[in-house]
């Protein structure tokens, strides 16, 4: 079977239906009139299968592309005016190109987005055109599946087309890369905006973090479907604590670097590295390394699960991941801790983890196909009884990359 070329979208993937175009060309005339008319493009939120916080380690990660994404669309305005809606946030930001600076303005909240991508945008091709914005989406928004890597690559992908600069998908991917970090300020790894712009429909990206290469795993056909559980708790710590567990890393590697071998990043050392400077790294720095080094074994045995077809060492990995996640990097709060725990227990799932940065937001679980509506309402019900909310499910699919839709 021929793989679909890459970006195409998945013929018959649940999603492809979606209401939000519409919705978001409908948006676009009533705010800045309807001709000459705007271009569209999409862009996915990611699910990331395995190598949980290991991107910022150099270490390997491998997501997939949901079929579930953000619409972004667009027009030129040749008078130096930037203007941005959404349909799913009330603040509407109307600014102009000169009063950009390098860094986000806190009052642009989700703006910041758009507008990080169109300050990278600038510095990359010397260009800087006015231009309106009307953005939408079906994912949940700030749950753990890349709203906001989405929302930049939906960017990318719709200016790099109005201004005819054929800039290449992972250099787009890149740039993107660049506005979270010196933009935005969360000092993430490349994994998300990787995802969202490179992955190809029915495939999971194994990405190479170090270097920035990477690889399409095939996910169809393997024998499991994959349940998001979203807790709804919101990711209260997740700028903050993010960051501190990137500088965290960075001070582990330094120690190591120092005090066992001077290797290039953290994720390349071994548990013997890390046992052997355990004094000097002291408690803290001593987990979190032992996550990173950790992690990167359970990504092998589950890559190599998942291409051999061993669903059961695949859901394995993913399992020991989401307990050295809580443990040793302590990014995970006591709702994704029940979801993936009452979800193990189930003769339906493979394994579980959480997905994302954690700190809230949404955890995932291999299942048995089909047994989706058992293995939820089993986690339904404990989770209703200990915090008295509900949470939310959704099976998704592996989706392609960003594409115009017309
Ligand atoms: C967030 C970041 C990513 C990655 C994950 C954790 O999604 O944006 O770069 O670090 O958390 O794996």
């Amino acid at each position: 079977m021929t793989d679909p070329a890459p970006g195409s979208p998945a013929p018959g993937e649940p999603g492809s239906g979606s209401a939000v175009p519409a919705r978001v060309q409908d948006r676009f005339a009533q705010e800045f009139g309807a001709t000459p008319r705007p271009v569209l493009w999409f862009a996915p939120g990611r699910i990331n299968l395995i190598g949980a916080h290991l991107d910022y380690s150099g270490g390997d990660v491998m997501p997939l592309a949901v079929d579930l994404g953000v619409y972004a669309a667009g027009r030129l305005r040749d008078d130096g005016v930037i203007r941005l809606r959404s349909l799913d946030q009330q603040l509407a930001v109307d600014t102009r190109v000169d009063a950009i600076r390098d860094r986000r303005d806190p009052a642009h909240d989700w703006a910041g987005y758009p507008l990080g991508v169109w300050q990278e945008f600038r510095e990359w091709t010397g260009l800087a055109p006015g231009v309106d914005m009307v953005f939408g989406g079906d994912l949940p928004m700030a749950s753990g599946l890349s709203s906001s890597a989405a929302i930049e690559v939906a960017t990318a992908f719709l200016l790099d087309d109005l201004l005819g600069t054929e800039i290449d998908a992972r250099e787009l991917a890149l740039l993107c890369h660049r506005a979270e970090t010196r933009y935005v300020g969360l000092q993430c790894g490349i994994m998300d905006q990787f995802a969202s712009a490179l992955c190809r429909p029915r495939h999971a990206l194994l990405l190479h973090c170090h270097d920035g290469t990477y690889e399409h795993v095939a996910m169809h056909g393997r024998g499991f479907e994959i349940l998001v559980m979203d807790t709804r708790r919101p990711r209260t710590l997740a700028t903050s604590g993010f960051n501190d567990r990137v500088r965290e890393c960075a001070e582990a590697h330094r120690i190591l670097r120092r005090d066992v071998r001077d290797l290039p990043y953290l994720a390349a050392y071994s548990q013997a590295d890390v046992e052997a400077a355990r004094g000097a790294l002291g408690a803290t720095l001593y987990k979190r390394a032992r996550h990173v080094v950790g992690e990167m074994v359970r990504v092998r045995s589950g890559v190599a699960g998942l291409r051999t077809g061993r669903v059961e060492q695949f859901g394995a990995a993913l399992t020991g991941s989401h307990r050295s996640t809580s443990v040793d990097y302590e990014v995970s709060c006591p709702e994704l801790d029940l979801v993936t725990s009452v979800a193990c227990e189930s003769e339906h799932v493979f394994g579980a983890r959480l997905t994302g940065a954690g700190f809230g937001g949404c955890a995932i679980a291999l299942i048995e196909p089909g047994t989706a509506q058992q293995v939820e309402r089993r986690v339904d019900r404990e989770f209703s009884a200990r915090f008295g909310t509900r949470p939310a499910f959704m099976v998704l699919h592996a989706g392609g990359g960003p594409r115009r839709v017309d």
